[in-house]
C-alpha cells in the first residue's frame, strides 16, 4: 500500500511538515510506502474560472493530483488558519473539484494538524472535513490534532510523549486498513 502525505505550510520550518515527516516515517514502519511532500511543490494560482478556459489546468494541480491518484490513501497535515483551512490546500481541492469528473471523488483521508496552540488546529480539521466531504472523499472519523506541536518532537523529529505517539500510530494503521479497503470497493 502506498500512502500520499502532504504538509501544507509553505515556510521551510514547518511543525507540519516536521508532523507529516514523522507520519511518513510510521507509514514504513508499518510496512507501507509512504510518498511525502509539501504543498510548495504544486504551486498554482488562485482559482480563477477565465484563466482554467485560457489556460487549462495549472501544472501543480496536475502535479498534485498525480501523486494523489498513485497511492491508496491520503494524509495531510495542515496548520489551521483563523479557525479554518490555509488558502494554499484548499485552493488546491477548489481547482481540482471543478475537474468533470471529479477525480477525488471516492478517495479517502485522514487529517492531522500541529499547532503551537492548547487546541493544536483542530477546529481548521473540522472545517475542512466538510468541505472534502462535499466533493464526496471519505475523512477518517478521527481527526489528529497536536497541541504545543513546538515543545512536541525529540532531536530525531519523532513525537516525544509515548502516549501520543502510540494515539497517532493506531490512528495511522486503522486508517491504512479502512484506505486499502476503500480503494479496492
Ligand atoms: C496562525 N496560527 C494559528 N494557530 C492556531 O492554533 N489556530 C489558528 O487559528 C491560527 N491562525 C493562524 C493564522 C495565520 C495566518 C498564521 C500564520 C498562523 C498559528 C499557527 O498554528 C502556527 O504559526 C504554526 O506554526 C503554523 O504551522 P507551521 O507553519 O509551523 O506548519
Amino acid at each position: 500500500m502506498k500512502i500520499f502525505i502532504v504538509s501544507c505550510s509553505l515556510r521551510e520550518g514547518s511543525l507540519n511538515h516536521k508532523l507529516a515527516t514523522h507520519i511518513a516515517n510510521v507509514v514504513q514502519a508499518q510496512g507501507h510506502e509512504a510518498d511525502l511532500a509539501r504543498m510548495n511543490e504544486f504551486d498554482m494560482p488562485l482559482y480563477n474560472f477565465d484563466l482554467q478556459e485560457s489556460d487549462g489546468w495549472p501544472a501543480g494541480m496536475n502535479a498534485m493530483l498525480d501523486r494523489i491518484m498513485a497511492a491508496d490513501g491520503w494524509i495531510i497535515a495542515t496548520p489551521e488558519y483563523n479557525w479554518s483551512v490555509p488558502a494554499n490546500i484548499k485552493n488546491a481541492i477548489d481547482w481540482i473539484s471543478r475537474m468533470k469528473p471529479v477525480p477525488i471523488v471516492g478517495r479517502s483521508v485522514l487529517l492531522t494538524a500541529a499547532s503551537p496552540s492548547m487546541t493544536g488546529g483542530v477546529r481548521g480539521l473540522l472545517h475542512f472535513r466538510t468541505s472534502l466531504e462535499s466533493l464526496g472523499i471519505w475523512t477518517y472519523p478521527k481527526v489528529f490534532a497536536l497541541a504545543q506541536a513546538n515543545q512536541a518532537f525529540d532531536d530525531n523529529g519523532a513525537l516525544a510523549n509515548p502516549d501520543i505517539s502510540k494515539m497517532l500510530d493506531g490512528m495511522i494503521a486503522d486508517y491504512g486498513s479502512a484506505a486499502v479497503a476503500l480503494a479496492n470497493r
